[in-house]
This record gives C-alpha cells, sequence and structure tokens, in this order.
C-alpha cells in the first residue's frame, strides 16, 4: 500500500475510536497508538526515506496536514467529554442538602476565667500589667520582701535555672516590676502562668495566677474589701458575700486570706440533706490572698513609705472549679474536646 493511502486511512480511524473512548486513560492509549513515538504516524514518517526525492516533499506536506487534524481530533473530543463530566457533576449536585457544619472553637476555661476577671478590673479603671515567666529571684523574692533566709521561701517549691534565675513561683513578682516601672497612683491586674515544684491530685507544676495592685493616696483595707467583693459577685452572683481570715504574707501587713460563700450551697454547708462537697460543710470557700502592700516593699520599690495600697493573688484554676464545678485539677490540663466544648463558645 502506498504511503498516502495509508496516511488517509488514519484521520477515519483514529475518529472511529474517539467516537468510543470515554476516559483521559483511553485517549490517552489512542494518542500513543496514533501520534505517539513508536505510534503509527511515526511509522510512516520513518518510510518516507524510502521515496523518490520529488516524492518525498509531497508526502511529508500531506502527513503533516495529517498530523494537525488527528491532533484536532484528539482536542475536540476531549472538550466534548470534559463537559460531559461537568454536566454529570451537576446533575448529581443537590443544592437542598443541609451544609456541613464546621469545627467552631471554645476558649479554655482557664482563659474564659482570666478574661472575665480581667475585664472586671478594666472596668473599674485597672490596666493589664505582665512580666516574665523566667524571672530573677530579686523580683519573685526579695523586693517582696523575703530575703534569701526567709522561711517563706519553702512554702514556694520553687524551680530554679541557677542560682539567681527561677520559674516564678507566683505572680507576686510583676508587682515589684510595676512599681520599678510606674510612679503611684497606679491599678494593675496582671494573669500569667507560675511554676511549682509540686504534683499530686490537687497541685500541677504549671498553673495561672491573677495579680493584682493598687498604690495611691489613702487606700485603706475598705477599699480592698469592697473591690474583692465587687468582682465576687461579678463572678459567682449578686448574692455572693465574702470574708477576711488574718494571714501571713510577707509583702503585706496586715495580710488576709479572702473566702466567699460557696457557690454551690449558696453558704448553706448542705445540699439535698448532705454535707456540700465543695465547701466541707463550712458554707466558706477560700478564693485568695490579700492584704495592704507592706511598706518594706514600697521601700525595695523607691516609693515613700507612707505610699498605701492593696494586693491580691488569686488561683485561676480554682476559681474555675468553683464555678463550673469542675472536680478534677488534672480536666484542665488534659485537653479532653469533650471537656473543652461545654464551655463558652468563641465568636
Ligand atoms: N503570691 C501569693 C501566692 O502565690 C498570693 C498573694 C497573697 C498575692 C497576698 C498577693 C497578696 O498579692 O497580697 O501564694
Amino acid at each position: 500500500m502506498d504511503l498516502i493511502e495509508e496516511l488517509e486511512k488514519l484521520e477515519p480511524g483514529l475518529a472511529t475510536g474517539l467516537a468510543v473512548a470515554e476516559t483521559d486513560e483511553e485517549l490517552e492509549t489512542l494518542r500513543i497508538e496514533f501520534l505517539g513515538r513508536k505510534g503509527r504516524l511515526a511509522n510512516i514518517m520513518s518510510r518516507l526515506v524510502s521515496l523518490s526525492p520529488e516524492e518525498r516533499p509531497k508526502v511529508g506536506q500531506i502527513a503533516n496536514r495529517v498530523k494537525e487534524r488527528c491532533q484536532k481530533l484528539f482536542a475536540t473530543r476531549k472538550a466534548e467529554l470534559d463537559a460531559l463530566k461537568e454536566r454529570d457533576e451537576l446533575a448529581r449536585f443537590d443544592p437542598s442538602m443541609p451544609g456541613r457544619d464546621f469545627w467552631e472553637g471554645t476558649l479554655h476555661p482557664v482563659t474564659l476565667i482570666t478574661e472575665e476577671i480581667c475585664d472586671i478590673f478594666i472596668r473599674l479603671g485597672y490596666n493589664i500589667a505582665s512580666g516574665p515567666e523566667v524571672e530573677i529571684d530579686r523580683f519573685n523574692f526579695e523586693a517582696l520582701n523575703i530575703p534569701p533566709d526567709h522561711p517563706a521561701r519553702d512554702m514556694h517549691d520553687t524551680l530554679y535555672i541557677s542560682d539567681t534565675v527561677l520559674l516564678r513561683t507566683h505572680t507576686s513578682p510583676v508587682q515589684a516590676r510595676t512599681m520599678l516601672a510606674k510612679q503611684p497612683p497606679l491599678a494593675v491586674i496582671a494573669p500569667g502562668k507560675v511554676y511549682r515544684r509540686d504534683s499530686d491530685l490537687t497541685h500541677t507544676p504549671m498553673f495561672h495566677q491573677i495579680e493584682g495592685l493598687r498604690v495611691g493616696a489613702n487606700i485603706t483595707m475598705g477599699d480592698l474589701r469592697g473591690t474583692l467583693l465587687y468582682m465576687a459577685r461579678e463572678v459567682f452572683g449578686r448574692k455572693t458575700k465574702i470574708r477576711f481570715r488574718p494571714s501571713y504574707f510577707p509583702f503585706t501587713e496586715p495580710s488576709a486570706e479572702a473566702d466567699i460563700s460557696c457557690a454551690v450551697c449558696q453558704g448553706a454547708g448542705e445540699l439535698g440533706g448532705e454535707t456540700c462537697r465543695v465547701c466541707k460543710g463550712t458554707g466558706w470557700v477560700e478564693i485568695l490572698g490579700c492584704g495592704m502592700v507592706d511598706p518594706a516593699v514600697y521601700e525595695a520599690a523607691g516609693y515613700p513609705p507612707d505610699s498605701t495600697g492593696f494586693a491580691f493573688g488569686l488561683g485561676v484554676e480554682r476559681i474555675a472549679m468553683l464555678k463550673y464545678g469542675i472536680n478534677d485539677l488534672r480536666l484542665f490540663f488534659e485537653n479532653d474536646i469533650r471537656f473543652l466544648k461545654q464551655f463558652g463558645r468563641l465568636i
């Protein structure tokens, strides 16, 4: 058969194949068969050398045209198949199907309480303050009237990095740092992580505190009490009561621990005839330590000795447990999604 005849058969042959090809794979098989490097067209081209020099360009031209037309056939069929596929997908699309829910995150209860308490103090005119978690002895202890041999250091279970560098054991060093940076009057609220060498059912090596400090003119223990009562009622409800028990902290004098009426049994000490497990029947739960800033702290900060002010520090996990009725501290750190998603929505 002469080469021209063979060439002219290629196009109808391809058209027949393409008419029944339905997938990209089938198209590719045909392309290899007809236009591939070892395909039918290539085979014909390789035999051009057997022609006379006059015939060769003529047949060559025909071969090129056949090649172009074959390529066009491929393109047309491919476009047709793509259009069909799209129509098929559209036919399967059901606009009446309900949309897929997307995962809405929730804020961790420690974050929720921290934000709630900070917001309360911001409304009272306080500013947010912060300090480093890797702290120096001077701010964690000395400037807070806890010199090197002070027995209060034993209470802190400190994690030391070197003799003078440590992980802060409380947020109180932010008091010392704030007083060095600012002159009175000032009112700051300082949330943050604190660390202690302590780990059991009711203690974790890292937990959260919020520190408050207010220094100004003629500030009294009555101001402290009123401020804390306001906060307690905002967090736990309008009927909440507060009481101070005398206590000791090196950086306050006088010092107190503040209790609130138990949020679970409303201060009754019992619930449905049984002793309340949260307050153990006392009707009160401890929520924080506080007091009037000790003159030794003013002295370390270079403040006048007749400055007046109060400070307090509270544990965030403890407040969250009381407010949300959480009975196991470990839940805060396991991050079980079933626990976390019970709290406020992230907006
Ligand atoms: N820093 C104390 C602690 O971690 C808590 C505390 C008590 C902070 C009394 C205060 C305060 O500011 O006045 O145990």
